[in-house]
């Protein structure tokens, strides 16, 4: 596998990469990978001929009291962990790479970044959206595989594909991948290695009260009930709730009748750790 973090060196990689024939598949990332990293891997690997990741710590997508000096980097583990899931190329620029001295331009998707992780955490998804624009524009995959766990990043990179008729990923080929959790539900998350001890065994409440709720809500359990009785139960695992909401997956619109599109959201923070998790309301 090539690590690369100039942008003529990855033009010149690729160009090499689509001369052998084949497509590309690609998942961008932020590195400290886990095994949910990981499957986006080997989906991307099913997807496309060969597989490009990315590594890069977004500043633009961290408010200014977020965890972005805390975040964790472990380039040589994730090297070593893409080289040997046969990823072809890693393209892993620097800030400077990446935002050029004078850099101005942002991308917004307003209409899916003002509502749950948008509200607690303000210029987000602009970070987000514009970051991915510039990765795809970089990589120009005919995939690109992102994990469902971040359910809202996920609605937005989709809708910024194809209001700015991105070409690259094909139309229709931004592939989400279902949540990888442990044994205990909780979701596979880089930030779970902020969580000390005591700390991991409450998270995983999270989950298991997210459960408890779409059980509720497909026995027929009024909507504002069952959002009640969860925030009390994550409130009592000792819990700041964010949100816990339920919107509808497409739209995230707030979702007042269940359809099969009905998701249940929830940010919760568990001492110092933000933690998201969402799950379908219907059909698992
Ligand atoms: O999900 C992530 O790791 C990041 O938000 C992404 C999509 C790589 C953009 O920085």
């Amino acid at each position: 596998m090539q690590t690369i973090s100039r942008l003529p060196l990855l033009r010149t990689a690729l160009d090499a990469l689509r001369r052998a024939g084949g497509t590309i598949a690609f998942v961008p990332t932020m590195g400290a990978l886990h095994e949910g990293h990981m499957a986006l891997v080997r989906e991307a690997a099913r997807q496309a001929d060969h597989v490009v990741a990315s590594i890069f710590v977004n500043p633009t997508q961290f408010g200014p009291n977020e965890d972005l000096a805390a975040y964790p980097r472990r380039m040589a583990a994730d090297q070593s962990a893409l080289a040997q899931a046969g990823v072809a190329l890693l393209w892993a620029p620097d800030a400077a790479e990446m935002y050029p001295s004078g850099f101005t331009t942002e991308v917004r998707v307003p209409s899916l970044s003002t509502m749950l992780c948008g509200a607690h955490r303000p210029g987000h998804f602009a970070g987000v959206a514009t970051v991915v624009c510039k990765l795809f524009n970089q990589v120009r995959p005919d995939v690109a595989v992102f994990g469902e766990k971040d359910w809202q990043q996920l609605a937005v990179i989709r809708r910024m594909a194809r209001d700015l008729d991105l070409a690259a990923p094909a139309p229709g080929r931004i592939v989400g991948v279902p949540t990888v959790r442990e044994a205990d539900g909780l979701a596979l998350s880089s930030r779970n290695a902020y969580l000390d001890p005591q700390e991991r065994l409450q998270a995983a409440q999270l989950p298991q009260a997210m459960a408890a709720a779409v059980a509720a809500l497909r026995s027929g359990e009024p909507e504002s009930r069952v959002l009640g009785t969860l925030r009390d139960a994550l409130v009592a695992a000792g819990f700041a709730v964010d949100y816990a909401e339920l919107r509808d997956g497409d739209t995230l619109e707030t979702a007042p009748v269940l359809t099969p599109a009905t998701r249940l959201f929830v940010a919760a923070r568990v001492g110092r750790t933000r933690l998201i998790d969402n799950m379908a309301v219907e059909g698992g």
